[in-house]
């Protein structure tokens, strides 16, 4: 199995703790592939829109964000972390999500994304771990991805790992041993199944998109729809 990992954060904190003990459970049979952020996607979207309207390799960080995409594309599972910041995901993960707006589905989303699994690790001092874990999941649903399962946790207590409480510790570890138990039992040579609310998405913007190449064949989100058959019978699922 293949794990791409996107760490909200360089440091090895409570968030990166959290993530060794889920990917130990995996380690034996996965070949690992992680990003620590801001370190490998360190530019802000500057919003000059390229990536929408003409072309996502001609976007000034294409360097650093065609070398995670090709990361994501070749995993079969992916794992997202951060600690909450100001009740959200880290600028850093934002700022790496904002780069992938045009994968959203109602530009050019791929079709190797509709398959796959994602794990989110979040973890707050009292709050946000929700709202954080939502920050990644929005991006990974409208990514087209329908198997996303949250491991959040609420420290309330201290923010070095070995200052948490034991019994703190072992309930966040036994949760996230038994998410990597679910996901050892997953067959990965069969993709994930593709949600209703997935299905929805897709076909919504299905009609979005017919219309926009009424008005103008040439769109560059159309013609990438048309090309791959989504305006007519195929689809990105299995
Ligand atoms: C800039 C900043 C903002 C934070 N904002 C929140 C917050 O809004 N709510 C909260 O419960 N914890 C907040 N925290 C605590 C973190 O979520 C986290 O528990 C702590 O940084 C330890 O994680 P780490 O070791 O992985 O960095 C914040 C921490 C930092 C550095």
């Amino acid at each position: 199995m293949k794990i791409t990992v996107i760490n909200g954060t360089e440091k090895q904190g409570v968030t990166y703790k959290l993530k060794e003990i889920f990917l130990d459970e995996l380690r034996d049979n996965a070949e690992i592939t992680e990003f620590y952020l801001p370190k490998d996607c360190p530019e802000f979207c500057a919003g000059c829109t390229t990536c929408f309207l003409v072309d996502e390799h001609k976007c000034k960080d294409a360097e650093y964000v065609q070398k995670i995409e090709k990361a994501l594309f070749e995993a079969d599972l992916l794992v997202f972390t951060s600690p909450v910041y100001v009740s959200h995901v880290t600028g850093a993960m934002k700022s790496m999500l904002d780069h992938f707006g045009y994968r959203w589905m109602p530009h050019r989303p791929a079709k190797e994304m509709f398959g796959k699994r994602a794990v989110i690790i979040t973890q707050s001092l009292g709050s946000g771990e929700k709202s954080a874990a939502k920050d990644i999941k929005d991006s990974l649903s409208w990514w087209g991805i329908s198997d996303i399962r949250v491991c959040s946790f609420k420290l309330m207590s201290d923010i070095h790992w070995e200052k948490i409480p034991e019994k703190k510790r072992k309930k966040m570890t036994t949760k996230l041993v038994n998410t990597a138990g679910k996901i050892k039992r997953i067959d990965f040579s069969h993709p994930a199944r593709t949600s209703i609310g997935t299905k929805l998405k897709f076909y919504a913007v299905r009609i979005m998109q017919k219309g926009l190449g009424k008005d103008n064949p040439e769109y560059t989100d159309y013609k990438y729809w048309k090309s791959n058959g989504w305006i007519d019978k195929t689809r990105p699922w299995k």
